[in-house]
């Protein structure tokens, strides 16, 4: 069925009349990890299908049984689980047991997605170089919880959202894409918080699409864009 598809999305339903054809194609497996909402899961699954991407969204994974978009995924066909972090005390044991779990569904690529666990250096470890993580700030200000609310404590007259490879340190990493949007007079943090996130489903699907495509260069810690499209959403 991946191969079928794989050919079909490839070259078109002429292709499998051809007498040449590659069996086996790169479809590129991607596990995505959630915490709550999902709504960063649901524009990456909606653009790996609407613009057929050589890739499947296959598993949601999340840290709390009540995860609302657990559900979006199941709806959609997509493996889900959960590996709860209260069931485990050690935070070691919760990483081990998660990265079994993940390591089951064989991903290229691992999408922490709204993910709000802090994952081990042995974790991290394991994925590197495969796991992207989004973050509602422009890094590297504002790495941790309550981006919004302490940006517009600083006075910031512009804000955004930042993709990042995942490294062992905390909302760091070489950045992948950033979306910037004006702090306008009378914003809140809720106002900001809906102006970055609008940004963030486009501009992490976006990121996911480069790494599936083969288009992000990482040297020295800095990531370009093999196109060379700009890599700042405005
Ligand atoms: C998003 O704003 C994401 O950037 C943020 O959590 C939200 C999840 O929303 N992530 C972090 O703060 C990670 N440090 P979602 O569940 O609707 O995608």
């Amino acid at each position: 069925m991946v191969m079928l598809l794989a050919i079909v999305q490839k070259g078109g339903v002429d292709s499998l009349r051809s007498p040449v054809y590659t069996l086996g194609a790169p479809m590129k497996r991607i596990v995505i990890l959630i915490s709550g909402r999902g709504s960063n899961m649901e524009a990456i699954v909606r653009s790996c299908a609407e613009q057929r991407w050589a890739a499947q969204v296959v598993a949601v994974i999340a840290n709390r049984p009540a995860a609302a978009g657990l559900a979006y995924a199941a709806e959609r066909g997509i493996a889900t689980a959960v590996i709860d972090h209260q069931v485990h005390a050690e935070r070691a044991a919760f990483d081990a047991e998660l990265a079994r779990v993940i390591d089951g569904f064989a991903p290229d690529l691992l999408v922490l997605a709204g993910f709000m666990r802090i994952l081990g250096a042995d974790f991290v470890q394991h994925y590197a170089g495969r796991m992207l993580n989004i973050h509602p700030s422009l890094l590297p200000a504002f790495p941790g919880l309550h981006t919004h609310q302490r940006a517009l404590a600083a006075g910031c007259k512009a804000v955004g959202a930042t993709v990042h490879v995942v490294t062992p340190e905390l909302d760091h990493g070489p950045i992948v894409l950033q979306s910037v949007v004006p702090v306008r007079p009378g914003d809140d943090e809720a106002a900001l918080q809906a102006r970055v996130l609008a940004t963030e489903h486009t501009i992490y699907p976006l990121a996911v699409r480069w790494f599936i495509e083969g288009k992000l260069h990482v040297e020295n810690g800095l990531v370009t864009q093999t196109d060379g499209a700009s890599q700042v959403f405005l």
